[in-house]
């Protein structure tokens, strides 16, 4: 037997699931993570979270699979994107993660596009100040000594990676992620570093996703039960990661993930860069192609915000939508837009906030649930329209993350973009097939062809002709909620 390990490193958790040939699942262990907002619009998780959950994860699962750990052949990293981690001469983080979500760099977005006019069309897309390089000008200002401090630049999985094995690297799905490397060639660009105040000597260098980039130390191979000299592949970002866990990987291919965010992934041949309407594009996961990412930044964080707010689990809430959707009451529910965190695709405000419209004194929690899921799916529809009408290529669309468990997500979502989803099997944990998969690849026991193969369908969802009048009707009304800002 033969086993590989794929850490997924998210943001409301961390996942990591253990795989036999053929991507079966033999264990996983999970272990939640908080984010801290000290500040409105402020989002961070120190990385010392994100190892000691990973320890816990390892410590579980050593606990109860010995033989498999025995067996374990790679690791491979799949982890959530832009979120610089800065260290010191003795690589110690020097403070939080400004994660993916964090809104507070919204001036020096455009003061980067000042500095760099086509930044748009040789980065991975128009600034956000989600994106590293407006953190690193939001920083210069505020915590100049940071900056003189950090003698290194890693990106979440990466300093995970180098917990794991002491190697500093990193790979281009994820360094696309920072605005300071050139996406078409792959290399850390000086002009663009220039732009953010940085330097490339304070950048990992640029590995090969698929390759391995250090061996697990021993420290951690005896306390894991884990054969020492194994493989830790490079690693990709989350949704590089959870797109190959599904096989996307050929153009048009792609995998919509709803996760804390919800992504429109989809695989083109070239670099094809849409600056104008927030899609991001960087290196795939696979080899010779490159992928677009439509988001939306809050998805099942919305849902969480919900539950939070009436005191319902998540899971009941989506429960309870599923029913309200299938009564007569459905034209009755508010028009949604929960962008809680603000919104990247089509429209480039970061500074969004969230909109509800048509409160009335019947409006209970069910149709408010309702109206949550189906305004994620509206913003997953704008996506995918902003792409397709770029020329983006679509034509194998599949459904994964944990968002992929509720039935209503995928009937709406297939209804409003006119195609069949399909929904994988393991779904949920796709992000860690796909970081498995690399693994297999580094350890030498598969070749890139592995990344393209496909899940067998546990569901298949077919645009709902019953819903689908009402639904357009009330997505004309969503497409004329205004968008107002949160900032003051
Ligand atoms: C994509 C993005 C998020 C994170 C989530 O640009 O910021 O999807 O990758 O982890």
């Amino acid at each position: 037997m033969a086993v590989w390990a794929g850490i997924d490193l998210g943001t409301s958790g961390v996942k990591v699931a253990l795989f036999g040939a053929d991507d079966k699942r033999l264990a996983v262990a999970a272990q939640a993570t908080e984010v801290s907002r000290p500040y409105p619009g402020w989002s961070e998780q120190h990385p010392d979270i994100w190892w000691d959950a990973v320890v816990a994860c390892f410590d579980e699962l050593a606990a109860g699979h010995t033989k498999s750990l025995a067996a374990l052949r790679g690791i491979g990293l799949s982890g959530q994107m832009l979120g610089p981690v800065f260290l010191d001469r003795d690589l110690e983080p020097l403070r939080p993660a400004m994660l993916w979500n964090d809104q507070r760099a919204l001036a020096q977005c455009g003061e980067l596009l000042a500095r760099v006019p086509d930044i748009g069309m040789r980065a991975n897309g128009a600034p956000d100040p989600g994106i590293v390089a407006p953190k690193l000008l939001w920083l210069a200002l505020h915590e100049p000594a940071l900056l003189d401090a950090a003698r290194l630049l890693l990106l979440p999985k990466d300093y995970v990676r180098l917990r794991l094995t002491g190697e500093i690297a990193t790979e281009p799905t994820d360094a696309g992620g920072t605005m300071l490397m050139d996406c078409a060639s792959g290399q850390w660009d000086d002009e663009l570093c220039a732009a953010a105040g940085w330097s490339t000597d304070r950048l990992p260098k640029i590995g090969t996703t698929w390759q391995s980039a250090g061996i697990l130390r021993d420290d951690h191979a005896v306390r894991w039960g884990i054969p020492r000299g194994v493989a830790v592949a490079a690693g990709a970002g989350d949704n590089m990661a959870c797109t190959i866990g599904v096989g996307a990987a050929r153009p048009g291919d792609g995998a919509i993930s709803i996760g804390t965010s919800a992504v429109v992934n989809v695989v083109d041949r070239v670099f094809h860069p849409i600056p104008d309407k927030a899609v991001l594009t960087s290196a795939h996961a696979a080899p010779a192609t490159f992928l677009s990412m439509g988001v939306v930044m809050s998805a099942t964080a919305s849902l969480d915000w919900l539950a939070r707010l009436t005191g319902a689990a998540p899971a009941d809430l989506a429960g309870e939508a599923e029913r309200f959707a299938a009564s007569d009451a459905l034209a009755t529910a508010p028009v949604m837009r929960p962008s809680l965190s603000g919104l990247r695709t089509p429209h480039n405000r970061p500074d969004a906030s969230g909109v509800i419209d048509g409160l009335r004194q019947a409006t209970d929690r069910p149709a408010l649930a309702y109206a949550l899921l189906e305004g994620v799916a509206f913003q997953i529809a704008e996506c995918a329209a902003a792409q397709r009408s770029a020329g983006v290529p679509f034509s194998d669309i599949r459904l994964v993350g944990g968002g992929a468990r509720s039935a209503l997500w995928p009937r709406l979502i297939a209804t409003l973009l006119e195609c069949e989803l399909a929904v994988p099997e393991g779904a949920a944990l796709s992000a860690n097939i796909g970081a498995a998969r690399l693994a297999r690849v580094a350890s030498g026991d598969a070749a890139t062809d592995c990344l393209n193969r496909s899940l067998p369908t546990a569901s298949a969802f077919a645009p709902d002709r019953d819903l689908r009048q009402c639904l357009f009707d009330r997505f004309a009304v969503y497409r004329t909620l205004p968008i107002s800002s949160t900032q003051t």
